[in-house]
């Protein structure tokens, strides 16, 4: 397609033919950004090297930082896992496919450059249709991390992953918008314990419903994520989180500013951004990405975000916001006091 005058990457409908294509272009070492039920991925064939370079350089992600091998099948757990625990094999039975990402020890063939030296190996099923039959036809697993450029927010179009990473990719299927709109929840599980990595798009409630208590680690030791930067997902407009009440919020001149909320405010001529107009969670978080990714191509000087309610997929929606913001903001003498972290 001609976007800004030159040719950039095909974004491709997803026809069988197409699949085909794409799956064709993964054998070939090449990659491929397609959608899952969280946010797109970029995906290259897990077992090539050559491929699995190319996604970190296209997405200017740091080496120490490894990817998530998607599969098809929960058969392929063992493909390239060297152990399953049995808490592992309760979550696949209750979640699999879905957004549940199971860090578990990894087999030798699973190359050291998917999982930046560790030895283990973080997998997920897709429940996305279009993800799982690209991954059989295809023939292999395949790596994907989020088809974004590194630090910026996640993409939950095709539209936002050209605009991020341009020709550099062979295709883009599009399968318009994701539907969980924040990335898989990461565990990692051994048989004593499950410790939280990432929380996202399964909620750690209902994880525990099945296995008892998660392990939320709130200082993340490198050696366990080594990707979990503190600071990702940021719009170009910097965000603050708003620590206040909402009377005194409404009452003073915000114009420069936008105020990105969980639901409607109850007062008449302020423009202001619901990510929900019931104040759904799932409706938030669907429309996270997106909500961010529209206003920092408006002319605001910051985004103040709204505290969600922190239960079910409210984590994994707070979590986003925290790293995707520049610092807190509250109000003094009716001015706008922000603190960087
Ligand atoms: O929903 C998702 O998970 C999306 C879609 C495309 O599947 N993928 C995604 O990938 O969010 P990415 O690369 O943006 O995030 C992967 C996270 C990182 O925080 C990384 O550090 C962690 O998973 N991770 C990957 N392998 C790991 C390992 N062996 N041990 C610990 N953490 C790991
Ligand atoms: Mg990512």
């Amino acid at each position: 397609m001609i976007y800004g005058g030159f040719i950039l990457t095909e974004i491709l409908e997803t026809t069988k033919k197409n699949l085909l294509k794409a799956a064709e272009a993964i054998r070939q070492n090449g990659l491929v950004a397609f959608p899952t039920e969280t946010v797109y991925g970029l995906g290259g064939c897990a077992f090539s090297e050559k491929a699995i370079v190319k996604i970190f350089e296209v997405k200017k992600r740091p080496r120490f930082d490894p990817l998530i091998v998607h599969i098809a099948e929960k058969d392929d757990y063992n493909l390239l896992c060297s152990t399953i625990p049995s808490p592992a094999e309760k979550l696949i039975d209750a979640f699999c496919p879905g957004p549940l990402t199971l860090v578990l020890p990894k087999r030798e063939k699973v190359p050291d450059i998917v999982t930046s030296g560790l030895d283990t190996v973080a997998v997920r099923m897709p429940s996305h249709p279009i993800a799982l039959q690209l991954i059989q036809y295809s023939k292999c697993p395949i790596a994907a991390p989020s088809a974004n450029r590194f630090g910026h927010v996640s993409p939950t179009r095709a539209e936002d992953v050209l605009s991020d990473l341009g020709d550099s990719v062979d295709f883009i299927l599009d399968g318009g918008p994701t539907l969980v709109g924040v990335e898989s929840t990461v565990v990692f599980v051994t048989e004593e314990e499950i410790i939280l990595l990432r929380p996202g798009g399964i909620p750690i409630e209902d994880i525990e419903k099945v296995i008892g208590r998660v392990n939320i680690k709130r200082k993340m030791s490198k050696l366990l994520s080594p990707g979990l930067t503190k600071k990702h997902y940021s719009p170009k407009t910097p965000l603050y989180i708003y620590e206040g009440n909402l009377e005194e919020l409404v009452k003073i001149n915000r114009d420069d500013y936008a105020l990105l909320t969980p639901a409607p405010l109850l007062v008449n001529d302020i423009t202001i951004y619901p990510l929900s107009q019931a104040g759904d969670v799932k409706e938030i978080a669907a429309n996270l990405f997106h909500q961010l990714r529209k206003l920092e191509r408006m002319d605001y000087r910051a985004i103040i975000a709204i505290p969600v309610k922190q239960s079910g997929l409210g984590h994994a929606v707070m979590d986003r916001l925290i790293r995707a913001s520049t610092g807190t903001v509250k109000i003094e003498n009716q001015k706008f006091v922000f603190i960087d972290r």
